[in-house]
């Protein structure tokens, strides 16, 4: 199978731990730009607290707008949110969502920092939102988070991961993430994870969402390629990062990863020059001179 999959997380997991706010219509335009070059699937926002993650606390506001903006055309497109609770389920609701994320991990540290709560507690809040979800038909995705090391506690036993993935599924969750938060993971430990999962679980339900902090990210996509994952988080320009993730940076390039699928001849009915434009405009508005290198080679060009 050729098709690949791409999850747009920018607008969330890039925009988070950025320190310049981003205007709700700037965050807009950058959802409409990326859905311009042929993504379906754009994590919109998160409805979490707005102290925990300032640069998402217009959310209730933000939604709405691609609601509308979007009209009858809405339905084309997956727009997850993150929700780590009944409140933030509630409040993603009266904004309009049809799809939700939710989120824990495989370290009970990083778990704490993140959603102040044992991972077990993650599961028992989990239950009233996904009751709710299937009230109201909204899809859910699941994310675990620190699947191959944690900032705090080194490496993951992969079985944690295991039961951790068994668990969402259990849940109802249609897909599940397995994140490397800081970017720690080698192709090596990717095959580890991969065939583990592949004793129990269909690989065409799993995602890898890749952090690009010590520039494995790429080199860890093909390895997943070639064990048969079809779906890949990213976003643009290599934003992202997570403020209780010591050292986490960016997640690997939506466009560096097109432009691999491309040359590697996988489909993923992504323009490659429309993300570009999205990427740009995007580190103009935060005012960042950080950028993936795909997309400084691409400014350079217009020179
Ligand atoms: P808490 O403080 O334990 O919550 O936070 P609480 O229930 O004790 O409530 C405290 C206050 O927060 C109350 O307000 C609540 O109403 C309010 P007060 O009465 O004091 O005025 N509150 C909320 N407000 C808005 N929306 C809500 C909400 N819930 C409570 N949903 C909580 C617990 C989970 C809410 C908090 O820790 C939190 O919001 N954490 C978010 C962390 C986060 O977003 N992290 C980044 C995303 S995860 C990630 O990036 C990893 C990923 O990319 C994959 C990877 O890379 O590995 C997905
Ligand atoms: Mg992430």
């Amino acid at each position: 199978m050729n098709k690949v999959k791409i999850v747009e997380v920018g607008p969330r997991d890039g925009l988070q731990n950025e320190p310049q706010y981003l205007e709700t219509e700037h965050k807009l335009e950058l959802i409409k730009l990326l859905s311009e070059s042929g993504l379906k699937t754009i994590e919109v926002t998160s409805f979490v607290r707005p102290s925990a993650i300032p640069q998402m606390k217009d959310s209730a506001e933000l939604f709405p707008k691609v609601v509308s903006h979007y009209g009858n055309e809405f339905d084309k497109y997956h727009f997850p949110v993150l929700v780590p609770n009944l409140k933030g389920m509630e409040n993603a609701i009266k904004s309009g969502v049809k799809e939700v994320a939710l989120f824990t991990a495989t370290s009970e540290s990083f778990t704490k920092k993140n959603i102040n709560s044992t991972i077990d507690e993650s599961f028992e809040r989990f239950k009233p939102v996904v009751d709710l979800a299937n009230k109201n038909n909204i899809k859910i995705r699941g994310y675990i988070s620190t699947a191959f090391y944690c900032p705090y506690e080194g490496k993951m036993p992969i079985q944690k991961l295991v039961e951790m993935t068994k668990k969402l599924f259990d849940l109802g969750v249609y897909e599940v993430s397995i994140g490397d938060t800081v970017g720690m993971a080698t192709p090596n430990e990717v095959e580890d994870v991969i065939l583990e999962l592949k004793k129990s679980f269909d690989l065409q339900k799993i995602a890898m969402h890749f952090h690009d902090t010590r520039g494995m990210a790429i080199a860890n996509i093909l390895k997943s390629l070639d064990l048969g994952i079809r779906v890949f988080d990213s976003s643009i320009a290599g934003l992202g990062g997570c403020p209780y993730a010591k050292g986490a940076s960016g997640n690997v390039a939506t466009e560096e990863v097109v432009f691999l699928m491309n040359r590697l001849g996988y489909r993923t009915n992504i323009d490659l020059e429309a993300l570009y434009k999205a990427g740009l405009f995007v580190v103009d508005k935060l005012g960042r001179n950080k950028m993936s290198k795909l997309l400084e080679s691409y400014a350079k060009s217009l020179k």
